[in-house]
């Protein structure tokens, strides 16, 4: 159990800054997902974390202490680099036995330990295999277990589910969940699945050219989304331009779009997510108080028990999310409403 301090950490390589003063509070037992693009610095935090790699400005503290001051065989932190790093010419079992070993267990408790974990991974049975026998989700999985098996205090998992099928994928974050919960380990992953990241996670952080752009429970990233960058980049989101005046965002043909929450500063663009939007054929009567606009069904993606509509509206496609609720798919060429509430209208930065 550890609760982990980053603070104002950066990091150049070179003339490149791949970590620009990132602070964030890891809370102790706490399942953290780091998101960004390819190139953002999550490894590169990760490292940091783990003490692999050293911030030029900053610091990072686990349970208070600076993690430089603990030597690498103490500092109990299990971690799964993104390219698996196993030993290549260890079995798997002794690719996972590896940090009990180097810990001095005994020989019948890590055999239980790491039997147990490969069972975990789903893996029984081939502890005798070596890395270059095993499919690249089965590698994955080594690295997984070797992070695991020395229960450690923290574990940094570097996209640990990446290569996996989608049932194995859903029955390991069941897993990696559990561990997690049961021994209270303080876990930072990074992924790109934003499913994995919004079900997993306690809190995420969204990094963006090594800066951290915004911080917080799935739900309130997903609905409060600060930027257009973490609009889009965490779900899908519709963005409407415009300029910003009491009440809403004042639309270049001079429709007001309502916005309810007007707490953030005045942004000129809008984000709506596509599921808070509903259509509606252009000869109803618009319900009150919502925001309209009217568009052209452009494309419809049926796809079972939901219909995601493209829409030409002005020089932009939206995209508005329905349930299948059995009233049949809007034709192609249809004029509609796009309506949605004013609650859902979220003002974002550029
Ligand atoms: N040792 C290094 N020397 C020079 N540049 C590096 C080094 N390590 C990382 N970088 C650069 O720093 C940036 C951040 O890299 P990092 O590996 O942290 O990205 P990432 O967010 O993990 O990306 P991905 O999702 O592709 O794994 C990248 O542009 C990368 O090229
Ligand atoms: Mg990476």
């Amino acid at each position: 159990m550890a609760a982990i301090a980053v603070r104002e950490v950066s990091k150049h390589f070179g003339s490149f800054t791949a970590l620009d003063r990132v602070s964030i509070d890891f809370p102790d037992g706490g399942f953290y997902a780091l998101l960004g693009p390819s190139g953002s610095g999550k490894t590169t935090l990760l490292r940091i974390i783990a003490g692999f790699e050293f911030p030029d400005s900053g610091h990072v503290t686990v349970d208070r202490e600076p993690v430089e001051s603990v030597p690498v065989e103490k500092r109990d932190v299990g971690m799964m680099f993104q390219n698996y790093a196993l030993f290549p010419n260890m079995t798997v079992f002794d690719n996972v036995a590896f940090g009990l070993t180097v810990r001095h267990l005994a020989s019948d408790e890590i055999r239980r330990r790491v039997g147990e974990v490969l069972e975990l991974v789903r893996l029984t049975g081939l502890e005798g295999r070596k890395p270059h026998q095993l499919s690249g989700g089965q590698k994955q999985r080594v690295a997984l277990a070797r992070a695991i098996v020395i229960e450690p205090r923290v574990m940094l998992l570097d996209e640990p589910l990446s290569a996996l099928d989608k049932a194995l994928r859903v029955e390991m974050q069941v897993e990696l969940r559990r561990i997690q919960r049961e021994v209270g380990i303080t876990t930072i992953f990074v992924t790109h699945d934003q499913e994995e990241a919004l079900t997993l996670s306690d809190r995420i952080g969204m990094l963006r050219d090594g800066a951290l752009v915004q911080e917080g429970a799935p739900g309130e990233i997903y609905e409060r989304p600060s930027s257009v960058f973490a609009a889009t980049f965490l779900g899908d989101a519709n963005i409407f331009q415009g300029t910003a005046e009491a009440g809403g965002l004042r639309l270049a043909d001079g429709t007001l779009l309502a916005v309810s929450d007007n707490a953030g500063a005045a942004q000129s663009q809008l984000a709506v997510r596509p599921e808070k939007m509903w259509l509606q054929r252009s000869d109803d009567t618009p319900a009150e108080g919502t925001n309209v606009i009217e568009a052209q069904v452009s494309q419809h993606i049926f796809a079972g028990s939901s219909v995601t509509y493209l829409l030409d509206w002005q020089d932009q496609t939206l995209k508005v999310f329905a349930q299948n609720r059995g009233e049949g798919v809007l034709p192609l060429g249809e004029r509609v409403r796009i309506c949605w509430s004013p609650a859902h209208s979220v003002p974002v930065e550029p």
